[in-house]
């Protein structure tokens, strides 16, 4: 299976050990190991034995998982090492070439790359940036006049922060009934707020994606997980007795603890995204040449900039002048966006914008 270069993931890979100023993470600010340890009231970790563990998760952990969503039990819920392997588990079990796949643009590359690479049919619905990066509902209708056997987004959404609330979903529902479409979400960026619906728990054919890196801050433990039917899970776990076996009684014994504190580590995410976004909104009312869709959820937005220069340039620029660390838009074949996280500290998110008025004003002289 030939796959591309993703792009965003390359370009962390190049650049982020240059960042003085990080303006692009998705993940909250990360827990060390010891805050983590700390919060291990009941002693989970010091009973824990290192065999393979429970192969589907460990299910004190799923307990735990289910607690984020309204229905299922943990017969619903399968473990994964991160959430791009679940979604690549998902993708590689359920489609085969000469399928029809539906995904939205601008989006996460895997989306539209593994089922290309799987030889299926990529239709793409773009997010409209003047419709508050909502797609138009003619082009989506239209994507389902022959038959779909997977839509694939990502809600809410990176890079636009776009979050598809309830009403939405059921009108894509509606579309995919009739041919029992899967609906592939990945909720990775999904909170626990009431409104943040999701679509397992919408859709019979409904496959959710999620893990503990974004709204957790927990991305080095590599804990992913997909909730679904029992059906679609059990043919998620025959996959996996050929590929990983189990994500292990460390991790997930260590991801347990931390969903035992789930609101506790939410609530922390929330005070530093709205903090953060509160440093843009002040900063938009002064910056002339930027603009953006404030997105209700999640941890990421798409910043739009004016100037005649490549974001790619810009984005290179402000790293070599400043250490100042944005993904340029073109990594997600954008122009003139900058991929923002509301993730980091506020004072050094201002001082980061700071270097970037002084630059958009440079260019746009
Ligand atoms: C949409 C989306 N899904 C999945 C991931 C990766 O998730 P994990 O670290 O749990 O594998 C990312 C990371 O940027 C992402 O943006």
């Amino acid at each position: 299976m030939k796959l591309n270069d993703f792009l965003t993931e390359q370009w962390m890979n190049d650049y982020e050990g240059r960042a003085v100023y990080n303006m692009t993470d998705t993940c909250v600010q990360p827990l060390s190991l010891r805050e983590l340890t700390a919060m291990d009231e009941d002693h989970l970790l010091e009973r824990t034995i290192l065999d393979y563990g429970v192969i589907t998760g460990d299910e004190k952990l799923k307990e735990e998982i289910l607690r984020l969503y309204h229905t299922g039990s943990t017969a619903n819920i399968a473990t994964t090492h991160g959430c791009l392997a679940a979604n690549e588990m998902v993708m590689n079990t359920f489609l085969e070439p000469g399928d029809t796949v539906v995904t939205f643009v601008p989006g996460y590359q895997q989306f539209t790359d593994i089922p290309a690479s799987l030889g299926c049919r990529v239709i793409t619905v773009s997010l409209r940036e003047e419709n508050g990066w909502m797609p138009d509902e003619k082009e989506l209708e239209a994507a389902f006049h022959s038959p779909v056997k997977m839509v694939i987004l990502n809600n809410p959404a990176n890079p636009t922060g776009r979050f598809f609330d309830e009403a939405f979903l059921e009108k894509l529902t509606g579309y995919c009934r009739p041919e029992k479409t899967y609906i592939l979400s990945d909720e990775i960026y999904r909170g626990k707020d009431p409104d943040e619906i999701s679509v397992s728990d919408l859709y019979e054919y409904g496959i959710s994606t999620s893990g503990l890196a974004k709204m957790f801050s927990l991305a080095g433990l590599r804990m992913g997980w997909i909730k679904a039917s029992e059906e679609i899970i059990h043919q998620l776990n025959v996959r996996r007795d050929y590929t990983f076996i189990s994500t292990g009684p460390l991790a997930d014994t260590l991801s347990c603890i931390a969903l035992r504190n789930q609101d506790y580590l939410i609530e922390r995410s929330r005070k530093i995204i709205s903090a953060d976004k509160q440093v843009y909104t002040e900063w938009l009312k002064k910056e002339k040449h930027a603009s953006l869709v404030m997105p209700e959820k999640g941890t990421v937005g798409f910043l739009r900039y004016e100037g005649n220069i490549p974001s790619r340039d810009l984005a290179l620029q402000l790293l070599d002048e400043h250490g100042v660390f944005f993904v340029p838009g073109s990594c997600f074949g954008c122009e003139n966006h900058l991929r923002i996280g509301f993730t980091r500290d506020p004072e050094m998110v201002t001082e980061g914008l700071r270097f970037l008025s002084e630059k958009l004003a440079e260019i746009n002289c």
